[in-house]
């Protein structure tokens, strides 16, 4: 491979600079994106190879990031086991029969993923194929809580009432839920490995939500069964959580070998708190693309200083929003590629 600086520093080995890559960096913000959307609703694009490969290629030739994460949903699952989703531009994400009961639980299936998602084995495959060993290319999938949480709101949510009240009132259902999410993941990361990825995140994204309690009892071990089920030995993994410094040590022992931050915790402090085995990824405040590339490249610079140069991933704490200009997402990826170290 041509820039394997990715898929070292995620295994722990030294680098010449950090590595850099940005959470959604496939969307909006990118005219070249809207322009491909302009013709073609979300779902349809993330299930027609030849667009999900151009608009995943994007980044990578705008920005010149060190990654290509292949361009999907994490709700593309959620959809093969039966569960009806719309993504509309105003709402995000919506699930018009959120999962309630016990009986809709049991009629979920758990898809063979070629058989359901063979469209995303060949956006992979084509991916290999076109960038050709240049950089590593990610795959993908959301955990069992944060799944559950879209299942069950029907949607995003502000306060996760609906998930949260079947969680504490009918803990048995919900751990039929997650345990049949969790088998479903597995198969599709075991398949996207299989199809070619080199690296594999988990987006717990909501998983902040809970108490660290909670977190210990209904997200972390499906992360671990996750973990130890995949391939490992193919492909580093990386966990990301939204909220996550008020149980980072917990996170630590998912089985990950980068943990995904965001900005709410300091990346030095967070070294401290998880100990020299793992890698960090992050942790950049998205609103920061917002200000000025000068601002952007002091802000960046800063936390590579953070990062030691080893064992860290320049990354946002969230994904980058629609609202950024691209040259200040240039700012952010070029003051990695300038640091010397
Ligand atoms: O990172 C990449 O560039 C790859 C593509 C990717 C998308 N979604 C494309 C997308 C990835 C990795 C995701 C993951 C995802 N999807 C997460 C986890 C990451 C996170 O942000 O916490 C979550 C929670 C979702 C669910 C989801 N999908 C939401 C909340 C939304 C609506 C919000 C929004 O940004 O519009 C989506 C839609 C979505 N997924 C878009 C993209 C580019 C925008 C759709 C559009 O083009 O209109």
């Amino acid at each position: 491979m041509k820039n394997d600086l990715l898929l070292r520093a995620a295994r722990g080995e030294s680098v010449e600079r950090t590595p850099v890559w940005m959470m959604r960096q496939a969307g909006r913000y990118l005219p070249e994106y809207r322009a491909v959307r302009a013709n073609t609703d979300f779902l349809t694009l993330c299930k027609t190879p030849e667009l999900a490969v151009e608009v995943s290629m994007q980044p990578y030739r705008i920005l010149g990031v060190d990654a290509v994460i292949m361009f999907s949903d994490i709700l593309i699952p959620v959809e093969a086991m039966g569960q009806e989703v719309k993504l509309t531009e105003q709402k995000g994400p919506e699930l018009p029969s959120p999962i309630r009961s016990r009986d809709q639980v049991d009629r979920l299936a758990v898809p063979d993923p070629i058989e359901k998602t063979g469209f995303v084995m060949k956006i992979i495959q084509t991916l290999r194929r076109e960038l050709d060993g240049a950089v590593p290319l990610i795959g993908f999938a959301g955990a069992p809580w944060t799944l559950a949480a879209y299942m069950i709101e029907g949607g995003g949510s502000r306060n996760y009432a609906h998930v949260k009240r079947m969680m504490y009132s009918d803990p048995l259902t919900f751990h039929a839920l997650l345990d049949k999410i969790s088998d479903t993941i597995i198969l599709y990361l075991n398949a996207q490995i299989e199809a070619g990825v080199q690296l594999v995140q988990l987006f717990d994204s909501w998983a902040g939500e809970l108490s660290p309690d909670d977190y210990s009892q209904f997200a972390l071990p499906y992360e671990r069964k996750i973990f130890e089920a995949i391939n490992r030995n193919a492909v580093p993994t990386i966990i990301y959580i939204n909220g996550s410094g008020i149980f980072l040590e917990h996170m630590a022992t998912c089985g990950a070998e980068v943990l995904s931050i965001d900005w709410r915790v300091n990346l030095s402090d967070a070294r401290r708190r998880v100990g020299p085995q793992l890698t960090l990824q992050g942790n950049l405040d998205p609103c920061v693309l917002l200000s000025t590339p000068e601002i952007i490249s002091e802000r960046a610079r800063e936390l590579i200083r953070m990062g030691g140069g080893q064992r860290h991933i320049l990354n946002l704490g969230h994904g980058i929003l629609p609202m950024t200009p691209v040259e200040n997402a240039r700012a952010f990826v070029e003051a990695a590629k300038e640091a010397v170290q």
